[in-house]
């Protein structure tokens, strides 16, 4: 499973990439507001960050399908990197297809249903982001959702990859990966506690110690 970032603050962008640990970057309107940069600016450093292989995720802010398209078009003459997300609305559905048609990589976001994702992948979409604490935060099981989603793209065999976003913590990650989704994304938050375990940190403290025993 493939771990993005789920952040535009370039020094977690810098951090994620260095480790070795992220080959993608997701951004939405949110996250790009708590940097208080300009939206062109912000993403402009994200892509000079991440090398070639790897995705950077834009969304746009239009409701209607023409004004998602031109958005779209924009973004993704920024970089070929880029992936542009679309909200899984009836309007964003018809952005997906003729956006998809130009060969344009896109992102069905703020999916909350399997139904969403099914469209998503008719419409063109090469990803759908199903949004898994979202679904925890009202009682529901964002898990669940995911799960739904592997079993139904394997049983018909359709190719677009699934992003869970909206990923909490470390037991969300190894359940998604453990039922073979394609990407998570997740705050730095979570991927400092995926590597942190308090036994490393003493067993390497414990070979220090005891290498001062080792005559010099
Ligand atoms: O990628 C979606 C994500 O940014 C939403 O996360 O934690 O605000 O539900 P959260």
């Amino acid at each position: 499973m493939r771990i993005f970032l789920d952040s535009a603050n370039i020094d977690e962008v810098k951090k994620a990439y260095e480790m070795g640990a992220i080959t993608g970057v997701t951004t939405n309107p949110s996250i790009i507001s708590r940097e208080n940069k300009k939206f062109d600016d912000v993403l402009g450093e994200i892509l000079d960050v991440m090398g070639e292989e790897t995705l950077v995720f834009a969304e746009v802010l239009a409701l209607d399908a023409e004004g998602m398209i031109k958005e779209g078009l924009a973004l993704a003459a920024k970089s070929p990197n880029i992936v542009v997300k679309i909200p899984a609305l009836p309007e964003g559905l018809k952005a997906v297809k003729a956006l998809s048609e130009k060969g344009i990589k896109v992102c069905v976001t703020v999916c909350f249903a399997a139904t969403q994702a099914i469209l998503a992948a008719n419409a063109g979409a090469s990803f759908v982001a199903p949004f898994v604490g979202r679904l925890d935060d009202i009682g529901e099981n964002g898990l669940n959702l995911c799960a739904d989603i592997r079993e139904i793209f394997d049983a018909q065999g359709i190719d677009t990859k699934i992003v869970a976003a909206s990923v909490r913590h470390p037991v969300h990650v190894t359940e998604l990966a453990r039922m073979g989704i394609d990407i998570a994304t997740m705050p730095f938050k979570v991927i400092n506690q995926m590597i942190a375990n308090p036994n490393t940190d003493r067993a390497v403290a414990g070979f220090l110690k005891d290498w001062e025993k080792v005559p010099k």
